[in-house]
């Protein structure tokens, strides 16, 4: 501990005395709705002028003091953001300041956007530019924090100061084991049960895993959004125009850039099978084929700029289907876990009968992981999904 937890009547001074602005009143309220940290939207009186403070406290926020979490992983999201900001400022948020001390963030207050997951859940469409600019956020973090876009010493820095073991852990254990296993933190629904039984004891499915997990605990290829879900991307239109906001990066560090693509993926599939549970219209299915499209174009913009041109032409095609490849992989293991896993999806979860969509979801997910190496492209995916 040993540093200032910050309450909601506390935020108006803390913005002061951090330089941030002058009012004496402001109004302020907790808007916290994730599960780890405190969110506090500030604005003053005549509404002109607004700020977010989000804070990380010692322990995850809903569990409270029993469930010990290092706040460190507010300096793991102020650097994402610090990447970020250099190469595509315009797909997070503006970040006004860190205080290393507090561990607290203070950035722009997006009250007006909402989230992604929330407006597709109500029936909206993805539209034709959110996919595109997440696939194209993914290649400018990753190109410009490989070692295509940093030289190597420069890199080994990167590595070592982003570091991440606690948060690194969980997903290891929640994405990348536990679902596999028997485990407390597993639950389903109970018409899950056979599938959650069948999956426990597939001993291939188990090794596929082992092997993207291993993926994710060696490959530092780039620094990681690190949960890169529906519920971390803000959407909206402001002066007519579409934006798009990339956001809650704590769990960042350097891995294998198909995390980032594969959480993406598994969420825009939830997504389409709760529509089609619904038997509602989406766009959902091509969400995969425009993120991947945008990501490989932007990546292959870049690749003239990069640092070290003993990686050729030939080179990059070869890596560009490596991470397609895991990003298949780990796209299938994050619609297993967020079924029969710890933490579910709202997706699925509000479903009037979740259970057929989710059987589907988990026969996706299993197919994704142990059929990847087969799968060579967006269609091949769409055609498992009809
Ligand atoms: N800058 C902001 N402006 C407006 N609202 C925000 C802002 N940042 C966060 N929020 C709101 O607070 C919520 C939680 O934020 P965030 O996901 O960053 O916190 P978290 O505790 O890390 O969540 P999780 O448990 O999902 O990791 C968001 O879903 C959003 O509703
Ligand atoms: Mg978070």
């Amino acid at each position: 501990m040993g540093y200032r937890i910050l309450e909601t009547e506390d935020v108006a001074g803390y913005l002061r005395e951090r330089g941030h602005w002058d009012l004496s009143d402001a109004e302020v309220r907790e808007v916290s709705d994730g599960n780890m940290n405190r969110v506090f939207l500030a604005s003053s009186k005549d509404g002109t002028r607004s700020l977010a403070v989000k804070q990380a406290l010692p322990w995850v926020r809903v569990a409270g003091p029993s469930w010990p979490m290092s706040p460190e992983r507010a300096d793991a999201e102020a650097r994402a953001y610090e990447r970020v900001a250099a190469v595509a400022p315009d797909k997070i948020p503006v970040i006004h300041g860190y205080d290393p001390e507090n561990y607290a963030l203070v950035m722009e207050d997006m009250s007006d956007l909402e989230v992604l997951r929330t407006v597709l859940n109500e029936g909206a469409p993805y539209g034709p530019d959110t996919s595109a600019r997440i696939g194209e956020f993914v290649a400018q973090l990753s190109f410009t924090t490989s070692d295509f876009g940093l030289a190597s010493a420069d890199r080994k820095a990167l590595i070592a100061a982003s570091v991440s073991p606690e948060l690194c852990e969980i997903t290891e254990d929640v994405v990348l084991s536990e679902p596999y296993i028997e485990h407390e933190h597993n639950h389903w629904h109970p018409e899950l049960d056979d599938l959650a039984a069948e999956f426990r004891a597939d001993a291939r499915l188990r090794t596929e895993v082992a092997d993207l997990r291993h993926v994710f605990m060696t490959s530092a290829q780039a620094l990681l959004h690190g949960d890169l879900h529906t519920g971390s991307v803000m959407v909206g239109v402001r002066e007519g125009a579409p934006v798009i906001r990339v956001f809650d990066p704590e769990f960042s560090f350097v891995g294998p850039i198909g995390f980032d693509l594969g959480l993406y993926w598994a969420n825009t599939l939830v997504s389409q099978a709760r529509a089609a549970a619904l038997g509602a219209e989406s766009d959902h299915a091509d969400q995969l084929r425009l993120s991947w499209e945008a990501f490989e174009a932007e990546f292959r913009r870049l690749w003239p700029t990069r640092v070290d041109t003993f990686f050729d032409d030939a080179y990059l095609d070869r890596f560009l289907a490596r991470v397609w490849t895991e990003s298949i992989g780990f796209a299938g293991t994050e619609i297993v876990r967020r079924i029969i896993g710890f933490a579910h999806l709202t997706d699925l979860t509000t479903l009037p009968d979740p259970v057929p969509a989710s059987r589907r979801a988990l026969l996706l997910g299993r197919e994704l992981i142990v059929g990847r190496a087969e799968l060579t492209s967006p269609e091949d995916v769409e055609a498992l999904l009809h």
